[in-house]
């Protein structure tokens, strides 16, 4: 039945309630109609601005943030001609109606022009979908943006090419298909901006030929969930769909139309540790760990999620004797400034957190990064024997480590014993791998995730992180200190520590960003602010 045609006046009434009562929810209940109807006219309204001739991606109107302060928006995108993935829809709505949340859908064409002939809501889509269609951009918060006009090609392979800019500073989530997060250098001192994709809700609809079946294969049913606060801080998960259509967002799972709570994750990949230059606002929000008592409160991202394991990348960064620095004499004059001298401090301090972190139902495995690999290398350099300060301590380590050689334990890894020194418990407790060692998760999924990778190391022996997305499995990384997702291969992020102005001579995209994976073997990336990491 063709949908019954709203007047200019009716339009213009509905653009002025949303202006003045902030929220769609709000503005359907002044006119008294249901909020789903109340959607449908604005996106009645913003269609019949539409430029007559043209309507070209940059002619989009603008909507800008005042409208919507804060809120929560649940952003995907759907194929013109192609029919919806109906369990997920039903999902996304009940999570939707959970969390007073408004979705927005982005159109996309596979073959024809969306923009050419002004079909956008009127038959190429889905009749359902069509009040939440949003082909523009929208300024969901002070420094995020939907760019639901974007109507990318499907079948590209890296679906953020060239849209690094667009917005300048503000945040980004473009409407497609295959899930992709890139991180945009800002200069020190600044957050830097991430920008990602969305995730479909329409099935696979595509030409099985090269590119068409490529496609395919990343088609990644889902949204991307953005929630403002009323501080104006915004975050951002992509929340994949299971092939029957339900999800799980950090601890809420949404299944057949039903929501529930007090779910648990499958891993948490933190940021690099880096423990003895820890600022407490991370040690905070991801453990709620007191840095000067060493205690926990139990209310950390950590305790809401209860993940079966953490991953611990780059424990000590080894700042008081590290090789790139310890020939530098102003270098060594600021270790003895900073009182950091002392390599078995940077150690304990690790190790105190790492004991600190741990939980009685979370595995702690930790991987052998190059930053605990500069430990053998001081080893191994004869000038730590007249290191006044470390000396005692390097012929100690030496020591046990020739006699691990002598009894023939080629598994001996000397920056495991010198963490699990310091606090004996962790001997028992933390999983310490080797170099190179696989360690495997969510095999039940029939794609298994690697997380024994820290990423200095890629394919083949090269120093390519990003090699690592062409590998058999899929991978959970760390090292670039830079969140980006690329095909399977996922990077937590690290922001800026005390000791990180060597690494700040321009722009960058260091920030603190949490890989959260689910038993499912979905995955999203968290990226806490402002001591927050969820609105
Ligand atoms: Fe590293
Ligand atoms: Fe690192």
């Amino acid at each position: 039945m063709p949908a019954r045609r709203l007047s200019e006046a009716v339009l213009q009434e509905a653009v002025r309630l949303l202006e003045v009562h902030g929220s769609n929810r709000a503005a359907a209940a002044a006119l008294g109609i249901s909020r789903s109807a109340f959607q449908h006219r604005i996106a009645r309204a913003q269609v019949s601005k539409d430029p007559p001739e043209t309507g070209a991606a940059s002619e989009m109107p603008f909507i800008p943030a005042q409208l919507r302060k804060t809120g929560v928006f649940l952003l995907t995108a759907a194929q013109d001609e192609t029919a919806i993935h109906a369990p997920l829809w039903e999902n996304m709505q009940a999570y939707a109606a959970h969390r007073g949340a408004e979705i927005l859908i982005g159109g996309f064409t596979y073959q024809k022009g969306l923009f050419e002939d002004h079909a956008v809501v009127t038959a190429r889509y889905r009749p359902e979908l069509i009040p939440f269609l949003q082909p523009r951009v929208i300024e969901l918060g002070p420094n995020i943006v939907w760019y639901g006009a974007a109507n990318i090609l499907p079948t590209t392979s890296n679906p953020l090419a060239g849209w690094q800019t667009q917005t300048r500073e503000k945040w980004a989530v473009f409407p497609h298909a295959k899930i992709a997060l890139e991180t945009v250098p800002v200069m020190p001192g600044r957050r830097p901006k991430q920008i990602m994709t969305s995730g479909v809700v329409t099935l696979p609809n595509y030409v099985q030929r090269n590119a068409g079946q490529k496609a395919e294969f990343h088609h990644t049913l889902g949204f991307t969930i953005v929630e403002v606060d009323g501080d104006g801080d915004h975050f951002c998960r992509q929340v994949s769909a299971e092939p029957d259509g339900s999800f799980q967002d950090l601890d809420v799972r949404v299944d057949s139309g039903q929501v529930s709570e007090g779910h648990r994750v499958k891993a948490i990949n933190p940021p690099d540790m880096h423990g003895e230059h820890m600022p407490q606002e991370r040690a905070s929000v991801i453990w709620d760990l007191g840095l000067q008592t060493m205690t926990c409160g139990g209310k950390g991202l950590i305790d809401v999620l209860r993940p079966q394991y953490q991953f611990v990348d780059d424990s000590f960064t080894f700042s008081a004797r590290n090789h790139h620095t310890r020939d530098d004499p102003h270098e060594k004059a600021w270790r003895i400034a900073e009182g950091n001298s002392s390599v078995q401090e940077n150690i304990r301090a690790a190790s105190r957190i790492m004991a600190a972190a741990q939980r009685p139902w979370c595995r702690t495995v930790h991987k052998a990064s190059n930053h605990n690999l500069a430990l053998d290398r001081w080893l191994k350099d004869a000038a730590g024997a007249s290191d006044p300060g470390n000396a005692y301590y390097w012929h100690h380590l030496n020591s046990v480590w020739h006699e691990a050689i002598r009894r023939g334990d080629r598994d001996f890894q000397v920056h495991a014993y010198a963490l699990q020194q310091e606090d004996p418990g962790l001997l028992a407790q933390v999983k310490f791998l080797r170099e190179g060692e696989s360690f495997l998760i969510c095999g039940q999924s029939g794609s298994p995730i690697e997380c024994g990778l820290h990423s200095h190391v890629g394919a083949r022996g090269s120093r390519s992180a990003q090699s690592l997305r062409r590998i058999v499995e899929r991978v959970n990384a760390g090292h670039t200190h830079e969140a980006k997702i690329v095909d399977g291969l996922y990077f937590t992020g690290k922001g800026f520590d005390e000791a990180d102005a060597f690494a700040q001579r321009g722009p960058g995209g260091w920030a603190d960003a949490l890989i959260v994976t689910y038993r499912s073997g979905k995955r999203s990336l968290v990226t806490p602010w402002n001591g927050k990491w969820r609105g």
